[in-house]
């Protein structure tokens, strides 16, 4: 082992005792709502040396700027100076600076370092944080995810019968002030917020997917209570819901009473998604008769009287459907002729 490698070996294992340099954390951007508050979430360390400097009630200081030019926009000690109105929520005795702005405007928007001053401990940390203020909030973000399956990703397609649940997700930038969701599609489809953290808030809306969601386009307000106004923004998301074949119907042309020796088309409908794969004909005895969506028969004989299915399938299932082929034979049709001329003879 090297002499450097024992070095940094040793300097770990007491970590915090020999090792402790000057270093901040900070977001590296946030974007805030003009209007809004906007937390800072801020945590510093220093060398060890200056353990005692922190008792003497310590200062932060937040500069606006680049590395060449700042300048002090607030101050935790003096309120009169401060540029912009705000408070260090985090306890600077435990080195955590957590700092919220209020009612922050677009001016404000620009590069923020930290300063502790505490006795003889006094440091401006090189890493800053960039704060964006929008006069409009961002977009809310939608998430599909799928039961058993988790996030769903780069697509919004779900088999029917399947469990899901669309999570919006929206920036909180100001905690008194969260975003309040809407969506649109009626409450009996449950709904909840939470705070996955304290940036981000979101709501879900959870539900089974029938084919009846196909195509539906959900949309998600996000809506932000600013001083003396409203500000919302929303995002959309179709669903694509994946079903076997349903709602099916048989058709016959001209009708489903045919005369002996004429020619008769069935057709089959049915709706599905992805489209009827293939189709298929059969009688009564199971005897396939046939594949695709129509099927014609012609020179209709009285063998031909009966029921006919059709089958639809897709890669999700299949659904079949019936009609009744009647074949009328010469005589019928004479005694039609017979009982409508009774009944002429009767007016
Ligand atoms: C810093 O203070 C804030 C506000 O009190 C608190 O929410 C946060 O958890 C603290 N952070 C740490 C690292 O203790
Ligand atoms: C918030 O800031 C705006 C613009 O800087 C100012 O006009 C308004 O009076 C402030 N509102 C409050 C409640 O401080
Ligand atoms: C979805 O609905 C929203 C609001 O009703 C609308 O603004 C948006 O254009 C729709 N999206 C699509 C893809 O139809
Ligand atoms: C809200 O207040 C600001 C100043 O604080 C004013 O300029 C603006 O017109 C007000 N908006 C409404 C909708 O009253
Ligand atoms: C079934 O199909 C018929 C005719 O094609 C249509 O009018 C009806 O709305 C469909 N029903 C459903 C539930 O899709």
């Amino acid at each position: 082992m090297k002499a450097a490698e024992k070095f940094v070996l040793i300097c770990c294992l007491f970590q915090g005792v020999l090792c402790r340099e000057f270093s901040i954390s900070l977001p590296e951007s946030i974007e805030a709502l003009r209007g809004l508050c906007v937390l800072i979430p801020c945590s510093f360390d220093f060398k060890e040396q200056y353990d005692e400097e922190l008792q003497n009630s310590p200062r932060g200081v937040w500069y606006k700027g680049d590395s060449w030019a700042k300048h002090k926009v607030f101050s935790s000690k003096t309120t009169e100076d401060n540029k912009i109105d705000g408070k260090i929520i985090g306890d600077l005795y435990r080195k955590n600076c957590t700092t919220i702005f209020y009612n922050i405007s677009e001016s404000d928007s620009g590069e923020y370092y930290f300063r502790i001053v505490s006795g003889n401990l006094k440091y401006i940390y090189p890493s800053s944080l960039y704060l964006n203020v929008r006069a409009s909030p961002i977009s809310p973000s939608i998430t599909l995810y799928k039961e058993d399956q988790g996030e769903v990703e780069d697509q919004n397609e779900v088999v029917e019968g399947t469990s899901v649940s669309l999570i919006c997700s929206a920036r909180s930038p100001c905690p008194f002030n969260p975003p309040i969701f809407t969506w649109n599609f009626p409450p009996e489809e449950r709904k909840q917020e939470q705070n996955h953290n304290t940036r981000f808030r979101s709501s879900q809306l959870n539900f089974k997917a029938t084919r009846l969601h196909h195509g539906l386009n959900f949309t998600c307000t996000a809506t932000y209570q600013l001083q003396n106004m409203t500000k919302s923004a929303q995002s959309s998301f179709r669903l694509h819901v994946l079903y076997a074949p349903r709602n099916m119907s048989v058709s016959v042309s001209p009708s489903a009473s045919v005369p002996l020796g004429s020619s008769v088309s069935l057709s089959c409908s049915s709706d599905a998604n992805p489209a009827v794969l293939n189709y298929a004909w059969y009688r009564e005895n199971r005897e396939q008769i046939g594949t695709g969506k129509h099927l014609t028969i012609s020179k209709i004989a009285s063998t031909h009287r009966g029921l006919y299915y059709c089958r639809a399938q897709n890669q999700l299932g299949d659904q079949k459907s019936s009609v009744y082929l009647d074949v009328q034979c010469e005589y019928s049709s004479v005694f039609k002729y017979y009982i409508n001329l009774e009944s002429s003879f009767q007016t």
